[in-house]
């Protein structure tokens, strides 16, 4: 079966073609994505007008040049999944309606999907992972511990009680003056400081210890650098910053792990990508007997490869949704 997934949840359009004949046994035949770094770059932060109205422009390209490098048609394909939540409603509605659009067209059987599942299988895309296994997703939305027990079978163990990991590393990045998105930037400016130069707090969430809290951090590098007025080595705080946000995840992620008898770690959304927090949790995770799994760079970030899977083991099943389904802003789990 070849599956044409659709993804424009956030700041990021993308198509992918991927081929299947049994759930979680996958090949990615083609995997496209445009950014719109360079749209939002100067408001510091995504910006959901410029986000749709960017998508608009793009999404349609992206599918073809998807259907090209995979060397397809769009007869050639059997289903077509799309993510329909959660994510910014003006974004979603671009991708969901593009994609009704062609299987109105075409006939062909339509899935809408939810962007966290795409998140959470991710790591199966490169790799074979027994099943249950914890998955931690951590990006610019969302930061939370997942049990994957089967396919469509997830159970949310904890998450964060106010901003996303990679929210805070774009807010710091901000607050330093670093430019957007921040998470890379802080990485790469890391790696030449000294993490323990900066004093600044590792919260826990007192009764919930499988949840996250990364405000009261962000808040602490404001005062930081107010009181120190020029006179910090921004690396050092950078390292500094990372290393306490590196900390406050793996806690929780090893307690999680522990508790639901997983072997395996898996790593997902854009955060996954820093390098700190793959050194460091791959030492914690063996440290309780666990194996750590995080995708390559393109699956760690927001992608159709991801959303193409999330569908497929239903469409496999011969499922599809009507044409009428909505996007939903804040679509659970
Ligand atoms: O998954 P993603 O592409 O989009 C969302 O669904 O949010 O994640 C984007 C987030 C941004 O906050 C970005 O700063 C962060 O991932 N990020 C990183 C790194 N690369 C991207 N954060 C820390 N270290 C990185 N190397
Ligand atoms: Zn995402």
């Amino acid at each position: 079966m070849l599956v044409l997934g659709i993804e424009s949840s956030c700041d990021d359009a993308a198509a992918a073609v991927l081929e299947t004949d049994a759930p979680g046994k996958v090949r990615v035949r083609a995997n496209v994505v445009a950014n719109q770094d360079d749209v939002h770059r100067a408001y510091g932060g995504v910006v959901p007008e410029l986000a749709s109205r960017s998508h608009l422009i793009t999404i349609t390209p992206v599918i073809e040049r998807a259907l090209d490098s995979a060397d397809l048609e769009l007869s050639d394909i059997d289903g077509i999944a799309v993510t329909r939540g959660p994510g910014l409603v003006g974004s979603l509605l671009v991708g969901l309606m593009c994609a009704k659009g062609l299987a109105h067209r075409s006939g062909i059987a339509m899935v809408g999907v939810n962007h966290l599942e795409g998140h959470l299988l991710a790591p199966l895309l490169e790799h074979r992972i027994a099943m249950p296994y914890l998955a931690l997703v951590v990006s610019g939305g969302h930061t939370a511990l997942y049990a994957v027990r089967e396919f469509g079978a997830y159970q949310r163990l904890g998450r964060t009680r106010d901003d996303a990991a990679g929210e805070a590393f774009d807010k710091v990045a901000k607050l330093m003056g670093l430019g957007y998105p921040g998470g890379r930037v802080i990485d790469r400016l890391s790696r030449k400081g000294n993490t323990n130069a900066v004093r600044l707090p590792v919260a826990r969430v007192r009764g919930a210890p499988l949840d996250f809290s990364f405000s009261g951090i962000k808040t602490a590098v404001a005062l930081v650098l107010k009181q120190h007025d020029g006179a910090l080595v921004p690396a050092d705080l950078a390292a500094s910053f990372q290393e306490r946000v590196v900390e406050m995840l793996i806690r929780p992620t090893l307690t999680a792990a522990s508790q639901i008898g997983a072997r395996t770690i898996a790593l997902t959304g854009g955060v996954a990508a820093n390098s700190r927090l793959r050194l460091k949790l791959e030492h914690a995770a063996a440290s309780i007997g666990c194996g750590l799994v995080a995708p390559s760079f393109q699956y760690c970030t927001d992608n159709a490869a991801m959303i193409a899977l999330a569908g497929s083991y239903r469409l496999l099943r011969g499922e599809k949704d009507p044409l009428d389904i909505d996007a939903e802003a804040s679509l659970a789990l």
